[in-house]
């Protein structure tokens, strides 16, 4: 925990919120024919978790109904849907080609070099259940671990797929983090298969993907038996005879024939790292039956989702929650159109994305805040060469969205440049790895959406901000964000450390779920999200660990010791700035810098690279040995430190003040 108050935390930004008064109410006609009326926050209350039990049954197929909505008596270990038997690959796909819907395109996907491939709910059902066969044929059986390290392909998604599909549980592992994260996730959930491809494309150029994966196996003592290869983009690769498989050999040949049977509700589903306040990733483990149903429930009604005529594109890789619930999950299981796109925005040139919009009439559009600053940057003019009229609902996720990003994101995507006489509404979504699913999010047919605010609790879910006391506040202020009751996507615990869990989200206030999240209730009780009050950072919308980051820095032999902080960055909302002691030996000159950053990039991956390293003589600590991480934050962001008067020694401040002088 920092030492602040995440009020006193959030200075200048929380200003600003609060002088914003602007709220938009749905249109008459979106209202009318919304999926999610008042109604359904009316029946949330009366029904408690009861409601939820009704979203799984309506909105989920069962092979054997549950008998038991909830079971809380293990608190904080939760058990929704107990008796029940679900098959989560026989809900995304095969029961929609069985309903006769077979033929609805489940995927478009556009590689960034501009290639495409189609999938229909028949055709994809049945990618996954020659993976399935495949992945069985290996020696991968209910309950093994599957790591999967590959770019956003279709791949990706039926991978993921055909273990739900046996009962393996998937970690996905985002491909920009190095060989060495890769192996340290492999070894915590003792992985049985890697799935991963030859590379991919970033910006025009291949970039590889195996090689990271022959990295970390190269060392003897992990538990991989396979590695299934897609090939992507024909690159070179090594191969380990015996152990490599392409793609094409293992799924290609494999028989299109799999019955799907239905796993416990609590049956895992899979593993994915996120980084804490400690140096170590945690393994959050979400289950089925609950996930799958909050998911399936906040898909449809946050972005008032019409599976028949929509055409989704959530932007998040698979590598990220986002990629699991709103990419994987929820659209497949609801039937939805959606697409998939490798690249990045600007390649090979700053609108792809809208040109991406209007090749596909993209309906719902989910991104992070972070890409639209970025867009912002490039300029209006970019999205106003494309026609962005199909455009009828747009999600935010990842970080706070400030209300200069919002109104953009709101005149110029969602107004088509200013064409469209009524904006598509805005849905700000909190949630987090460990939630599962959508926790605070305006619903647009009801809400009226206040730009830079989430508002409001989903249906069925119990949102509050608390004092220090835990006592929840009064509106008009601030405190701790937290959960008071289980919910059905929760996290069900870290993978191998039930204590952890305990300790890290239900020891701060009792009973309640603390989020890490600094949060405010403006006048009318709606929430405004303010920012990690830990010490989690979160950059471009991706969570990173100071203390995971510190611990890179000291393990090189330069380093004696090392703090970092998240500066505020118009762009990436938060940016890595890394202070270092060196060692008696090491010298200061630009190469230490550059050679601790490529360390950094080793050891846990690129998007973990520091933006500033800052050689310093001392770093600010109390007398108990704390670093006092607030005053090297002023200092990263250009600001004369705050009160120093519990350091230990006064004058660190001023030696670091010089030493940026010099
Ligand atoms: C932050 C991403 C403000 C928050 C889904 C949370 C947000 C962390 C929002 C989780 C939002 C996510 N407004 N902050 N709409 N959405 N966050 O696990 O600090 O990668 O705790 O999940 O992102 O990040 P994670």
């Amino acid at each position: 925990m920092s030492e602040q108050s995440p009020v006193k935390q959030q200075g200048d930004a929380l200003e600003n919120l609060l002088h914003e008064r602007r709220s938009f109410p749905p249109s008459a006609d979106f209202a009318a024919n919304a999926v999610a009326q008042q109604a359904v926050y009316d029946e949330a209350a009366a029904e408690g978790p009861e409601f939820w039990a009704r979203q799984a049954r309506s909105l989920l197929t069962w092979d054997e109904d549950f008998t038991e909505t909830l079971d809380w008596s293990d608190a904080p270990f939760a058990k929704w849907f107990g008796g029940g038997k679900i098959n989560a690959a026989y809900n995304a796909l095969d029961r929609h080609v069985e309903a006769g819907r077979g033929d609805r395109m489940a995927l478009y996907f556009e590689g960034e070099p501009g290639d495409t491939r189609t999938y229909t709910y028949a055709q994809l059902t049945e990618e996954v259940k020659k993976a399935a066969n495949a992945f069985e044929t290996l020696g991968v059986s209910k309950g093994d671990r599957v790591a999967v390290y590959l770019p956003m392909i279709p791949e990706a998604v039926i991978t993921m797929l055909a273990c739900a599909r046996i009962g393996a549980v998937h970690s996905v592992v985002f491909g920009g983090f190095s060989a060495d994260a890769l192996r340290n996730r492999i070894d915590d959930a003792e992985a049985k298969l890697v799935v991963t491809a030859d590379g991919s494309y970033r910006r025009g150029k291949p970039t590889a993907l195996k090689p990271a994966v022959d990295e970390s196996l190269a060392q003897e003592g992990h538990t991989v038996t396979s590695v299934v290869v897609v090939k992507r983009n024909g690159e070179p690769v090594q191969w380990t005879e015996g152990r490599d498989i392409w793609w094409d050999d293992a799924v290609g040949t494999a028989s299109a024939e799999h019955t799907a049977v239905g796993h416990d509700s609590e049956h895992p589903l899979f593993i994915l790292y996120t980084s804490g306040t400690t140096g170590k990733p945690k393994g959050i483990l979400h289950t089925t039956g609950g996930y799958l149903a909050q998911t399936a429930f906040t898909h449809l009604n946050t972005f008032d989702l019409k599976p028949e005529t929509d055409v989704y594109w959530c932007t998040a890789d698979i590598g990220w929650v986002t990629g699991h619930s709103y990419v994987t999950y929820a659209p497949l299981v609801n039937g939805a159109t959606q697409l998939i796109y490798e690249g990045t925005p600007d390649t090979p040139h700053q609108g792809r994305w809208w040109e991406l919009v209007e090749k596909y009439k993209v309906s719902i559009l989910y991104t992070a805040p972070t890409a639209i600053r970025t867009c912002m940057k490039w300029g209006r003019d970019i999205p106003g060469k494309f026609n962005l009229d199909s455009i009828r609902v747009l999600g935010s996720v990842g970080e706070p969205i400030n209300p200069e990003a919002w109104m953009w994101y709101r005149t110029v995507i969602g107004s088509n440049g200013g064409k469209k006489e009524v904006p598509a509404p805005i849905v700000d979504t909190w949630w987090q790895t460990e939630t599962g699913a959508h926790m605070i999010a305006p619903m647009p047919g009801v809400t009226a959406t206040k730009p830079g605010s989430a508002q409001v609790a989903v249906p069925g879910i119990s949102i509050d901000v608390v004092d220090e006391m835990g006592e929840s506040v009064p509106d008009g202020s601030g405190g701790f964000l937290v959960i008071k009751e289980p919910w059905p996507a929760m996290l069900r615990g870290i993978w191998g450390d039930p204590e952890r869990f305990k300790a890290t989200y239900w020891s701060r206030f009792d009973n309640m779920y603390f989020a890490g999240d600094g949060a405010k209730k403006d006048e009318d009780g709606d929430i405004w999200l303010l920012g990690r009050v830990d010490d989690v950072m979160n950059v471009s919308g991706h969570r990173l660990s100071t203390t995971e980051i510190e611990s890179a820095l000291v393990s090189h032999p330069s380093v004696a010791e090392a703090a970092v902080v998240g500066a505020t960055d118009e762009t990436t909302g938060e940016a890595v700035v890394a202070f270092v002691i060196l060692r008696g030996s090491a010298k200061d000159d630009d190469d230490i810098v550059t050679t601790l950053r490529n360390h950094v990039g080793k050891e846990i991956g690129p998007i973990a690279k520091p933006r500033h390293i800052l050689v310093v003589p001392e770093l600010p600590k109390t007398r108990s040995g704390k670093i006092m991480r607030r005053l090297l934050k002023d200092v990263a962001e250009g600001r004369e430190a705050g009160d120093s008067s519990t350091l230990a020694d006064n004058t660190v401040m001023q030696q670091i003040a010089e030493s940026m002088r010099k």
